[in-house]
């Protein structure tokens, strides 16, 4: 009988050379961190995320003077150049970027062909890899043709999101207007009405918030794809395909889930209390780097409120503050604080602003493809292959046996 064991205590490990802690060591063993936890891949200038203090810089400024106020095509700017505009050049970039919001035809042909039970994210994926093929630019690799990608897939991301949205609800398209910004277009032509200004505002300050996030899940699959010197559309189609997956951009959705679940500012103490003590995890609480509260959260909370109060239906925000304080109190008598993440309040503002709850993860692209370029952008100025090794835990020994021989 042959030996299949993967590997003896104390005999060497095929892939790194040293030997084994024990038989039984399948998992960690010292030499790699389960799901990369804390473990600094490389170097960036892009953002910083401080747990500790609970702050959040992009290219050194704070993501709270941001919000307040800059705007979500300056923050772009900022992302990708690595410095704030002067007015003129912004001027300038801001006219040629709000220019390109328009759908090459051929995309939005494409949009008609899915079949009606494709989710909106797996629709995003496919009509941005299609984007590609109809860029001008494709296949220039120069930086000045790569900042021109990263603006016209930022600025055309929202319109396939809202022209399929309308084709799912059995209704035409709508073309969005070239001089406005990209909040105002995504809820003009997803409404087909005249955004009210408030919701541009609170839409592009969220858009501001979710726009980088360090090496998160989907930024590091743009820079593994776009470190092999593949082309920046399918450095963005990686991020997308990993942004889709419920442990990354699905919690906003869920969070909704949870507020419909609860229906009423006088049952939300309650659930909170029988979610937690069937210790369930309460989707939009907790966060794997931020000790203290997410600073985009404390943002985003104030916004919430304002909103609730502009449209008479402060019910959810309502909801939410009292989900927010019982998870506190709950959670500092055990001993542990757990505060709320950027999904939860941004969950309430989008859904008190009448956009479909399917639409709350695929918003969070529309922003976050901002970071993700200026992250490949950043992966090419200094571009050396992602390609770690795995620590070989499978059997080492065994005979082969032709295949008329076996049973
Ligand atoms: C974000 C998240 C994945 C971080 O996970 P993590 O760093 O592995 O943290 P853990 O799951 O180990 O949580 C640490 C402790 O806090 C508790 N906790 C963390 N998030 C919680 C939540 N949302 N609800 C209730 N308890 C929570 C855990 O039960 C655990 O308690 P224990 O030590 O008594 O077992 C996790 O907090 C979570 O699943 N949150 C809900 C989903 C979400 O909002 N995701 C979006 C993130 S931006």
């Amino acid at each position: 009988m042959a030996d299949t064991s993967v590997r003896t205590p104390g005999e060497k490990c095929p892939t790194c050379g040293q030997p084994s802690p024990s038989k039984e060591s399948k998992t960690e063993t010292g030499r790699f961190k389960a799901g990369l936890e804390d473990v600094v891949a490389g170097t960036s200038s892009v953002c910083l995320v401080d747990g500790i203090e609970g702050r959040l810089l992009y290219r050194g400024y704070n993501i709270v003077d941001l919000a307040e106020q800059s705007t979500f095509s300056e923050v772009a700017y900022l992302l990708w150049y690595g410095r704030l505009p002067g007015k003129k050049e912004f001027a300038q970039f801001d006219k040629t970027f709000r220019s390109y919001v328009e759908l090459p035809e051929e995309t939005g042909m494409i949009l008609r062909l899915f079949p009606r039970a494709a989710t909106p994210m797996e629709v995003l994926r496919t009509a941005v890899s299609s984007l590609g093929h109809y860029d001008p630019d494709s296949g220039n690799t120069a930086h000045d043709a790569s900042l021109r990608k990263a603006m016209r897939l930022t600025a055309r991301i929202g319109s396939i999101v809202t022209a399929h949205e309308r084709l799912r609800q059995g209704l035409e398209p709508i073309k969005p207007v070239p001089g406005e910004s990209i909040a105002y277009n995504f809820l003009y032509t997803l409404k087909g009405e005249k955004p009210e200004p408030l919701f541009v505002k609170i839409l592009d300050l969220c858009l501001i918030l979710h726009a980088d996030h360090e090496w998160n899940a989907s930024t590091f699959a743009a820079r593994v794809t776009a470190a092999t010197m593949s082309d920046m559309y399918s450095s963005v189609t990686s991020a997308i395909g990993t942004l889709k997956g419920p442990l990354h951009g699905g919690a906003n959705e869920a969070v909704m889930k949870v507020l419909l679940e609860i229906g009423e500012v006088g049952k939300a103490k309650e659930w909170v209390k029988d979610a937690l003590a069937r210790k369930v995890k309460i989707p939009g609480f907790g966060h794997r780097v931020y000790k203290t509260e997410d600073p985009r959260a404390t943002v985003l909370r104030k916004y919430a409120e304002q909103l609730g109060k502009h449209t008479g239906q402060s019910k959810w925000y309502e909801i939410s503050r009292l989900v927010d304080q019982e998870m506190l109190e709950y959670t500092q008598r055990e001993g542990k604080k757990i505060y709320p993440n950027v999904d939860f309040y941004s969950a309430s503002v989008y859904y008190t602003m009448g956009i479909p709850t399917q639409l709350f993860t695929p918003i969070f692209a529309v922003s976050r493809i901002s970071g993700w370029t200026a992250h490949i952008l950043e992966q090419w100025e200094n571009n050396r292959l992602i390609r770690p090794r795995a620590e070989y835990t499978g059997p080492l020994r065994l005979p082969y046996v032709p295949i008329d021989q076996r049973g």
